[in-house]
This record gives structure tokens, C-alpha cells and sequence, in this order.
């Protein structure tokens, strides 16, 4: 579904990705690890055609179409989408808007207000003056109600307390099992873990990434001996293939 080929971003004077490789397939939702500052943000920005990302080489190519050239609303309306790391306050629109917006079906605006808590948020100002965890559930809300095909979550469990991720990695995983769904998931707690069948572990470090194993495994690796020691193994890989 989603193919990234020798891509170099730049952000600012300053070289962030460098020759990133990966390819997510439909229906195997695939998880990023990668130490503070190493680039996941920027990789996940540049996917989506945020200005300021600029791509110096290489291809993003989504469902056989290369997107790099494309403005933001033309990706998401190819099937992109991105839940971020820290959303936008938006006073002035309410959540139930947005909803109305992107969904006609307001039994499931309902439904899914009340399966993430949100109901008593509808009626107010979107993230503004939410808690961390709230304003999380609100962006779930709002990816799912786009509907879009590949999902980009930005550490979605970060802030959130543990009743609450059980209850976005539900929701997300019952999504995520609709047929023609994937997904590119950044988590430094690997709690989503729990409740994502992901098949597909990557990991960046300093701006470069590997795709090595099942996410599960790699993260009690990481757990256990750090980014560190993940560093030394993989360019020592790196180099023998
Ligand atoms: N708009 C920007 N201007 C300058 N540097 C940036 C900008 N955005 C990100 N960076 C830098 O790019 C690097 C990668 O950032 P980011 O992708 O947010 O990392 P991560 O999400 O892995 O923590 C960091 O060194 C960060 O300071
Ligand atoms: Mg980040």
C-alpha cells in the first residue's frame, strides 16, 4: 500500500532522513521504535506533505501512485492519514463539526463518541482546554471518522492512562481489522502492543531505519539493552548485507 524508496527529507538546513526504505502492505500494520529526536516524527510529516519537509531524494508511493509532488488534502483524500503526536488546539470548531464533516452517519458519530468516552465533548471546542488523554481520544475519534486506509499514529497511547489505552487499542484494533487497512505506528511504551496485531517492527535511529523483526520482540530487546546496544547490531548488520 504504501512504499517509501531511497527517501532523504530535509528539514530546515538540516538533513533528518537519510535513504529510508519501507514498504507497508494492506492489512499488516507495522510499528516504528526509534529513540527522542532520531526522525520518526519527520518521516511520519513528510509522509503526509507537511510544508517544511522537504523531500530531497526518493519516492513516497502510495497504492502504486507517487505522492510526493501532492498537497496534504489530495493524500488524504488518496486514503492517508496521520494522528499526531501533540494536536492542534482549534477554538472556534467544535468536535461534533468535524465529525458531521467527515461522517453523514450520526448513529456511528454517537456510537464511537461513546465507546471513547468523548460524548460530553462533542459540544465543545476541539482540544481545547481536553486533558493530554482526552485530547488523544479525541484525535482516535477523529482519524477513524476520516476513514482513511493508512493510518499514521504518532505515539497514540502517550499521556494516556491504562484504562483509557485499553480502550483507544480496542477501538484502533477493531478498526485496523477492516479488510484494506494498515497502519504506521510510532510507541515508545509498547503498550499498543497489546491490543495492534502488528507483524512489521522498524526501527530509526539518527535519522536511518531498519525494518528487523516482529515489534513485540524488538521491544523487550530494547527494553532489556537499549537503542545503544540496537545500534551496534544493526550497523554491524548494515554492513554484512
Ligand atoms: N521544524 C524543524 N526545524 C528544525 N529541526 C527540526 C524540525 N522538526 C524536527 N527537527 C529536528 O529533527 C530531528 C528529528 O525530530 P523528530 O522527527 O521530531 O524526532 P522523533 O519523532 O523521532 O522524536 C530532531 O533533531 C529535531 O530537533
Ligand atoms: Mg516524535
Amino acid at each position: 500500500m504504501l512504499e517509501i524508496i531511497n527517501l532523504s527529507v530535509q528539514v530546515g538546513k538540516k538533513m533528518i532522513l537519510r535513504d529510508i526504505n519501507l514498504v507497508i502492505r494492506k492489512d499488516v500494520p507495522a510499528v516504528l521504535f526509534g529513540p527522542n529526536g532520531s526522525g520518526k516524527s519527520t518521516l511520519l510529516k513528510a509522509i503526509m506533505g507537511f510544508s517544511g519537509y522537504e523531500v530531497k531524494k526518493g519516492d513516497i508511493v502510495f497504492n502504486g501512485k507517487k505522492i510526493n509532488d501532492l498537497p496534504i488534502e489530495k493524500r488524504v483524500s488518496l486514503g492517508l492519514g496521520i494522528m499526531f503526536q501533540n494536536p492542534p488546539k482549534i477554538t472556534g470548531v467544535k468536535l461534533v463539526q468535524i465529525a458531521r464533516f467527515l461522517s453523514q452517519d450520526e448513529q456511528k458519530i454517537q456510537e464511537l463518541a461513546g465507546r471513547l468516552s468523548l460524548r460530553n465533548h462533542l459540544d465543545r471546542d476541539i482540544n481545547a482546554e481536553f486533558s493530554g488523554g482526552e485530547m488523544k481520544r479525541s484525535e482516535l475519534f477523529q482519524i477513524i471518522m476520516q476513514d482513511p486506509q493508512m493510518l499514521l499514529l504518532d505515539e497514540p497511547e502517550s499521556g494516556v492512562d491504562l484504562e483509557n489505552i485499553s480502550i483507544m487499542g480496542k477501538a484502533l484494533n477493531d478498526y485496523l481489522k477492516k479488510p484494506g487497512k494498515s497502519a504506521l505506528m510510532i510507541t515508545h511504551t509498547g503498550y499498543i502492543l497489546d491490543y495492534v496485531k502488528a507483524d512489521n517492527g522498524c526501527v530509526m535511529i539518527d535519522g536511518e531505519l531498519w525494518c528487523v523483526g516482529k515489534p513485540k520482540e524488538m521491544f523487550e530487546s530494547i527494553r532489556k539493552n537499549g537503542y545503544g546496544k540496537c545500534k551496534e547490531c544493526l550497523h554491524v548488520q548494515g554492513r554484512d548485507s
